[in-house]
């Protein structure tokens, strides 16, 4: 019989919500209960692709809005056939950030609707769990300042918040909201509980194709 499928996990949240740090145990947490797991992040700064938005991001240099928002999803599209070979083999994925992140940012600049902006990234494959951590404005600001990349500002933050909750009133997609607020173990434990259900669900589920 061929091997259950993994599961595809993404972690979602404004700045400071502590994603990565959440990923990290997540996927530890896994391991060390015998279930084989991977993390990834998106942007994926070491493509080819992936080194123009890292530019970008640092602002070294300056790219087209359109332009930009399509090499996220281009940084996405070329990890698909790893992706799938990963969770063909079992391996369940825990990503930070993906198509969501693509969106919300890029529809929180003027000019773009979200309808556009997710368009590039219609039939990607689909998460078997988005958690969104959710964190106040003003809790985010008592984590410290915020970093000196593109979109680092709390009113740009703002904005990006209004569009996730614009996207997590899809129910085409399994959002689950995480609240931030709590210490890290405390988070780490709804993360674990919502990612084990998912695992169980999934492994006898095809993987399926977002925004579709
Ligand atoms: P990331 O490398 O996760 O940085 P950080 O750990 O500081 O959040 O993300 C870099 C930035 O890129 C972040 O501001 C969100 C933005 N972004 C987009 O604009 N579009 C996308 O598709 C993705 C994945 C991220």
């Amino acid at each position: 019989m061929a091997c259950k499928r993994g599961a595809l996990i993404v972690l979602e949240g404004v700045d400071k919500a502590g994603k990565t740090t959440q990923c990290k145990k997540l996927v530890q947490a896994l391991q060390q209960s015998g279930r084989p797991a991977e993390m990834m992040r998106f942007p994926d700064r070491t493509t080819t692709i992936g080194q123009l938005i890292s530019a970008y991001l640092e602002k070294k240099s300056e790219l087209e809005d359109h332009t930009v928002h399509l090499l996220f999803s281009a940084n996405r599209w070329e990890m698909v056939p790893s992706m799938k070979k990963k969770l063909d083999q079992g391996i369940t994925l825990v990503v930070d950030r993906y198509a969501f992140s693509g969106a919300a940012f890029t529809s929180a600049k003027p000019g773009f609707c979200l309808d556009w902006c997710m368009k590039p990234d219609v039939g990607l494959p689909k998460p078997d769990l988005v958690m969104f951590l959710q964190l106040s404005p003003s809790e985010a600001a008592l984590r410290g300042q915020f970093g000196e990349e593109r979109y680092e500002t709390s009113v740009f933050q703002r904005a990006v918040q209004q569009k996730f909750e614009q996207l997590m009133k899809d129910p085409s997609v399994n959002w689950q909201v995480i609240d931030a607020s709590q210490n890290i173990e405390g988070v780490h434990n709804s993360i674990m509980d919502h990612s084990l259900n998912a695992i169980n669900t999934a492994q006898d589920q095809l993987l399926g194709e977002l925004w579709k």
